[in-house]
């Protein structure tokens, strides 16, 4: 092979780093994670901005050390292969300064460190906690409206969609029903990973309402990447109202329409894995019919109310101000019915769900019924 002419080896050199550069100019980067949305998220900032200058000096100081010596010290034109540079050995006072100056560096950082471990991780008067149960490819949060710190069945619970009030401390129990996938919401704390048969606390707070996103940061299988979360942080009393409001059935749809129908149908093709309270909770008790390897399928009670579907893979309503992200007041507004039909057509066509048994199945729906079920699924708010 020629070798590459030197200019060029020297501006592919400096064509690379530029790039990784500019890949870190996104603007538009909801899951950046050094930018804080919230007092938790602030605390691990305030940790890592200093610890990354420390570290900066340190690199530059280093690196162009290095780099002066080899010039200074380079072989010059003219001396002999033969000629070796004056020899020295030790030099106690440099010898001590680098092995202290390194360990009150660290010193210092680790002081910080544990600070902020300790802190974000001893929030004690959380205003409420809520359970999240990853499986592949979706998150569940389940909410315990009574109060009585059980989750139970009667109870609601959301896919995809974490809504919480802003401005307190929300505390979350974090499992996972099959494999270990780790919940991460970056501007509004760090990660927690979801490990089968244990409990892993992590506390959420957002300053302001608006939805926060984040995704699945443990490998889990096909669909990793299409394990989404979003967290919707609501001004107090409008949590409330949604809370209240999810804790409620869900309507039957009038009798002789299009919903109607789409009711039926939810009722006998998709009792084995969904529930929507008020419609088919009673064929679903006790006869779930466990060949999904994770359990049953997200709660559909008020599917509407979400602002994405499928584990968060498409948005269920139309983004209309244009930033990727369906906010609380785009949810109920137009529907996003070609990924919906789309995915109710053929699911695993839409996201990779193998080995088998994982995830929404095929149903060969005819189109006139997936009219149907999108009618229904719409008056599931
Ligand atoms: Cu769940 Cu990756």
């Amino acid at each position: 092979m020629p070798r590459m002419p030197r200019r060029r080896r020297g501006a592919l050199a400096l064509a690379l780093p530029l790039f990784l550069l500019l890949g870190a100019c996104a603007s538009d980067a909801p899951q950046d994670t050094l930018d804080p949305k919230g007092p938790i998220a602030r605390q691990i900032d305030d940790l890592v901005n200093p610890v990354f200058l420390v570290a900066a000096v340190v690199f530059v100081i280093v690196e162009f050390g290095t780099l002066a010596m080899v010039l200074k010290f380079r072989k010059r034109r003219g001396e002999d292969d033969d000629d070796l540079p004056a020899q020295t050995h030790g030099n106690t006072k440099l010898e001590i300064g680098w092995t202290v100056l390194p360990a009150a560096i660290l010193a210092v950082v680790a002081v910080g460190t544990i600070g902020t471990l300790i802190n974000i991780n001893s929030r004690d008067d959380a205003a409420m906690t809520v359970r999240v149960e990853g499986q592949q490819w979706w998150w569940r949060y389940s909410y315990d409206v009574d109060g009585d710190g059980r989750f139970e069945d009667e109870e609601p619970s959301t896919g995809t969609d974490l809504v919480i009030p802003a401005g307190v401390d929300v505390e979350l129990e974090i499992h996972s029903n099959d494999v270990i996938h780790s919940f991460w919401i970056p501007s509004l704390n760090g990660k927690k990973d979801a490990v089968p048969g244990r409990t892993h606390t992590l506390t959420l707070n957002a300053d302001e309402p608006g939805t926060y996103v984040g995704q699945c940061t443990e490998f889990c299988g096909l669909s990793h990447a299409y394990m989404r979360q979003r967290a919707v942080a609501l001004p107090q009393d409008e949590f409330d109202d949604w809370l209240a409001n999810q804790a409620t059935e869900a309507e039957e749809p009038e009798e002789g329409t299009e919903a109607a129908l789409g009711a039926e149908l939810f009722t006998t093709q998709c009792s084995r894995c969904h529930v929507a309270r008020g419609i088919n909770d009673e064929e679903w008790a006790d006869e779930g019919d466990k060949t999904l390897v994770a359990g049953e399928a997200p709660e559909l009670t008020h599917f509407a109310t979400r602002g994405a579907f499928a584990g968060g893979t498409y948005n269920l309503w139309e983004d209309l101000d244009g930033d990727d992200i369906v906010e609380y007041d785009e949810i109920g507004g137009e529907l996003n019915r070609i990924d919906l039909e789309a995915w109710l057509r053929n699911p695993p066509g839409q996201k990779p769900m193998a080995p088998e048994a994982r995830g929404m199945p095929n149903l060969q729906l005819q189109e006139e019924q997936i009219d149907q079920l999108v009618a229904f699924l719409q008056t599931l708010d």
